[in-house]
């Protein structure tokens, strides 16, 4: 063991469902040196870990825990069209689009108030109200797990989807991301007030010409309407993904659900809303002990304070089956399991 580490630590802290499970060790880097050098420590299971918005821990990790703390922002190029703007991996999402917003960068406004960092940001290519972090996405600087070696990703080399990326893929537990760039507009920003949300939000606040500051208060004003604060009640933003399913398979459970919501999801191919879904198993708002099914958002479990991750992962299963049994449907996990 490396005695420079921390033993025995709690993970309360590091992860927004609040789960109390422990660390063998911790390390929380702030330098790509310490990064290096605690990847390539003579410990044998190291498990990173970024903002802990998105992961359900459900046992003891023994493991080198590393803690990716690295910081800053930094203008690296700017026209009067677009900046670029480098973003350190352990700057909390949400204040790096504030401060987009500050300094009139457009592009991220509509993704305001998503909890985590920035550096797993791409991993799962996070998404908002019409906008997703590929839309934005310029490269990121990623660390080699087994050499320490950096490596840059572009765009094309990141194969992004839905909730979906190549650090997911086959450069799974291959690379720690350490910084991302983004191509922010500087001028001629491209509002998305597609969303329907948005515009209703938008016009009950009275506003006909939003701009980037305008757009980010509605987008905060829906999600604090749905979405809890993982501050005050422990979550993981939605749960599972929404599901895509065949498009005659839809035919067939839309004349049993005529209401059911839905979106194109590409040729013959159809999303929908896992929300709905759970809600129609009369799930909403359940709980078992202090597992639950948020009131507002079926998609989105909630620790109503000392659930355990077992116990939310057992509600989780149960959900799904319900979900199967009552449409057939399989929804997947969006968090991560560990
Ligand atoms: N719905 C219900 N009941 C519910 C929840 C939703 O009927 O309990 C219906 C809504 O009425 C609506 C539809 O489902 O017709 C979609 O709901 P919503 O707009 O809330 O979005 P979502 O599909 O549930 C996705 C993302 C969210 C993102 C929102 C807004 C996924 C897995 N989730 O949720 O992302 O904020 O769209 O763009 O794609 C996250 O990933 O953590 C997250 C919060």
């Amino acid at each position: 063991m490396d005695k420079g580490y921390s033993k025995n630590i709690s993970l309360k802290p590091y992860n927004t469902f609040g789960i109390d499970v422990r660390a063998s060790q911790f390390v929380s880097v702030t330098t790509a040196d310490e990064l290096r050098k605690a990847l390539l420590a003579d410990i044998p299971r190291k498990f990173i870990l970024g903002g802990g918005s998105n992961m359900l821990l459900t046992r003891n990790i023994e493991a080198l825990v590393i803690h990716i703390g690295l910081k800053g922002i930094e203008i690296t190029e700017k026209n009067d069209q677009y900046a670029l703007v480098k973003v350190g991996a352990g700057e909390n999402w949400h204040q790096f689009v504030q401060w987009a917003i500050a300094h009139d960068l457009g592009g991220v406004e509509n993704l305001s108030l998503i909890p985590g960092n920035t550096g797993t940001a791409p991993v799962q290519n996070i998404g908002a109200y019409g906008v997703e972090l590929k839309d934005v996405f310029h490269s990121c600087e990623a660390m080699e797990i087994s050499t320490g070696h950096l490596k840059t990703f572009y765009l094309e080399d990141c194969a992004f989807g839905y909730r979906d990326s190549v650090f997911k893929r086959h450069l799974k537990d291959q690379y720690v991301i350490t910084s991302v760039t983004f191509e922010l507009t500087t001028t001629h920003h491209l509002l998305h007030t597609g969303y329907g949300a948005i515009s209703s939000e938008l016009e009950k606040a009275g506003i006909a010409k939003p701009g980037i500051r305008e757009i980010s208060k509605a987008v905060i004003a829906i999600r604090e309407s749905k979405l809890p604060d993982p501050a005050k009640l422990g979550n993981s933003g939605s749960f599972f993904k929404n599901p895509v399913i065949g498009e005659s398979r839809f035919r067939q459970l839309q004349a049993d659900y005529p209401e059911m919501p839905h979106y194109p999801a590409g040729t013959g191919l159809i999303k929908v809303p896992a929300g709905w879904l759970i809600e129609q198993c009369g799930l909403k708002g359940y709980r078992k002990g202090d597992a639950g099914v948020h009131k507002n958002q079926a998609l989105v479990l909630v620790n109503y304070g000392n659930a355990t991750g077992a116990e939310l992962y057992d509600l989780s299963c149960y959900i799904q089956d319900q979900v199967r049994n009552k449409f057939g449907i399989t929804i997947e996990a969006e968090v991560n399991i560990f």
